[in-house]
């Protein structure tokens, strides 16, 4: 693509203008917004990059490996990758409230990043992989206060308190633009292709108090969701998919026995931008298959049904 090779040029270009001989600290979230930042980042200042991946025991299966393979091993890019499952799942204990959830998410990445990078020797400047509608998001139409049905920007205090100078090669770019650039830059198309992950992960897929059980529980029946998505040659007409763990138990029958366990509800979204959405329309037979494989493979759930609610008036997550 002659478009995006010369964007990547330009960007190359003046990202070495802007940080000269200064360090960078990224933020890797196993999106492709951010790793597409920290490659181009990468190919133009090399060895001033360090990458930190902070998993904070919410990403999907297999999503933390994928990360620490692509860029350590692919690009041979220096990253660090800090397990904090832990710490996170502690301060989430006993937190229903969605909004106090993504906060408290939001504040501890920034701790965890700030001391990864301390332990670096800090930085000049932060990359991150804003795009534009993250831009015009930001900024309220006709400069008035800006409706927030959710607080996106998790870590919008990071560049503020480590006291660093943003980078954001790809301000300009919309989402298909930011994959063509990915694969001119020779990202996998595992990463390229990768449906869009909101930053508090799974915490905002589990309604209710998160557990590490109800995660690990929800982790499970979101691969099988998605690997029937992939196996039907699904993947790429959906924007989102993706399973939300309920917190109600309902009654069952397995084999001769009575069960109650969970409800998990499946989300499949088409949309252009996120900012509206339509239900996938998947035919029954894919639902009941993809239905009767999570009920058995997965200790914990018993029943399971389809979201089909168009954004607006819903949201594409659930909370
Ligand atoms: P909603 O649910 O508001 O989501 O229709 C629109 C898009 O934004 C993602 N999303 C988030 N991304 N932090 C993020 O980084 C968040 O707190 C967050 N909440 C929602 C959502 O996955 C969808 O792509």
């Amino acid at each position: 693509d002659w478009s995006m090779a010369a964007f990547r040029a330009e960007a190359v270009a003046r990202i070495r203008q802007q940080v000269g001989d200064g360090k960078v600290i990224c933020g890797l979230s196993g999106g492709v917004d951010s790793a597409v930042a920290a490659v181009l980042v990468h190919e133009a200042v090399g060895e001033q990059l360090n990458c930190i991946f902070v998993d904070h025991g919410l990403l999907r299966a297999g999503e933390a490996e994928d990360v620490v393979e692509v860029f350590r091993h692919h690009y041979n890019i220096p990253l660090v990758a800090r397990d904090a499952s832990e710490l996170f799942l502690g301060k989430l204990d006993g937190v229903d409230d969605p909004e106090q959830k993504r906060k408290i998410i939001g504040t501890t990445f920034i701790d965890v990043f700030d001391e990864e990078a301390g332990k670096l020797g800090g930085a000049d400047f932060l990359c991150q992989g804003t795009l534009y509608p993250d831009v015009i998001e930001s900024v309220s139409p006709g400069g008035g206060p800006s409706v927030t049905i959710k607080s996106h920007h998790n870590v919008g205090g990071l560049p503020e308190r480590m006291n660093l100078k943003l980078v954001e090669p790809l301000r300009e770019l919309f989402k298909d633009e930011v994959r063509a650039l990915g694969r001119e830059l020779g990202l996998p198309e595992r990463m390229v292709g990768r449906h869009p992950f909101p930053g508090p992960g799974l915490a905002i897929r589990i309604p209710g108090p998160v557990t590490r059980e109800r995660a690990d529980i929800l982790r499970k029946a979101d691969a099988i969701y998605l690997e029937e998505i992939r196996n039907a040659g699904l993947y790429d007409a959906i924007w989102q998919a993706f399973a939300v763990l309920l917190p109600v138990k309902t009654v069952g029958v397995m084999g001769d026995a009575r069960s109650y366990d969970f409800v998990c509800a499946l989300r499949a979204v088409t949309s252009t931008d996120g900012m509206t959405a339509d239900s996938y329309p998947f035919d029954h037979a894919f639902l009941s298959r993809v239905a009767t494989r999570i009920i058995n493979e997965v200790r914990g759930i018993n029943r399971v049904v389809y979201d089909v609610t168009s954004k607006p008036p819903g949201t594409i997550e659930w909370e």
